[in-house]
């Protein structure tokens, strides 16, 4: 099978090399069975990054832009962690991507272009090499109501349709490094080539195989 992975960066930033070794170890097993891609997030870097440089008056293509770079890099820490069996850079084109993936290697990407998320890369990457499933390996366990942070009465859905999942991703705002739960145009995108896609806690790594073959607790969109 073929499985897309979008690993937000807060799962991967501030890990030690054991710890990404243990993720490194996770998706070579996958890998065994499955052909694996994996789009990084930026998480906190990307974060920092873009607040400073908004606070410095950089327009929003501009953070977008300086996102891209922090998700590139987390990319090729997760690179280095894979060692061999993996593509060695992330490529700049779903096509290269495509072509990496010969031979059952793995492929991680980075960010694409400004004005999405890395979940709208996964999302457009799942579409390009007909996976069978998108993954969201986050830092919430699922998809809820309303964001969990905030909001106590928030409720985790254990299913949902591809709708459900566009109309509650649209009532986020798009603007560089926002946080929701998928991005919009993701969502959009796995709606319109109905591609199966499961959000669950990345920081759990057993979450990622279980998200891939079953016996996950986080939110499958179908
Ligand atoms: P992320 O995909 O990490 O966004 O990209 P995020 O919502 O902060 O996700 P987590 O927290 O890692 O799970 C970081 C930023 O990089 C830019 C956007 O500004 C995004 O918010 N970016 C990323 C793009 O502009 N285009 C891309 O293709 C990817």
């Amino acid at each position: 099978m073929i499985f897309v992975y979008s690993l937000g960066g807060s799962i991967l930033a501030g890990r030690d090399a054991e710890s990404l070794k243990e993720y490194a170890a996770a998706l070579k097993n996958l890998a065994q069975e499955h052909q694996i891609f994996v789009v990084v997030g930026g998480g906190k870097i990307a974060r920092e990054y873009i607040e400073k440089a908004r606070a410095l008056g950089a327009g929003e293509a501009f953070c977008d832009l300086l996102g891209i770079g922090a998700t590139k890099l987390n990319a090729m820490i997760l690179i280095a962690a894979l060692g061999k069996d993996v593509a060695p850079e992330p490529p700049e084109t779903y096509a290269r991507a495509l072509e990496s993936s010969a031979g059952g290697k793995i492929v991680v990407l980075g960010g694409m272009q400004p004005g999405q998320t890395t979940d709208a890369v996964a999302a457009l990457l799942a579409e390009y090499v007909h996976a069978d499933k998108m993954i969201v390996a986050t830092s919430v366990d699922g998809v809820y109501s309303a964001d969990p942070e905030i909001d106590p009465k928030a409720k985790k859905f254990d299913h949902m349709t591809h709708s459900d999942l566009v109309r509650l991703s649209m009532e986020t705002t798009l603007s560089a490094g926002s946080r929701s739960p998928v991005d919009p145009l993701a969502a959009k995108i796995i709606e319109r080539s109905s591609i199966p896609a499961v959000v669950v806690y990345g920081g759990n790594v057993e979450n990622l195989k279980k998200a891939a073959e079953g016996g996950h607790s986080g939110t499958e969109i179908s």
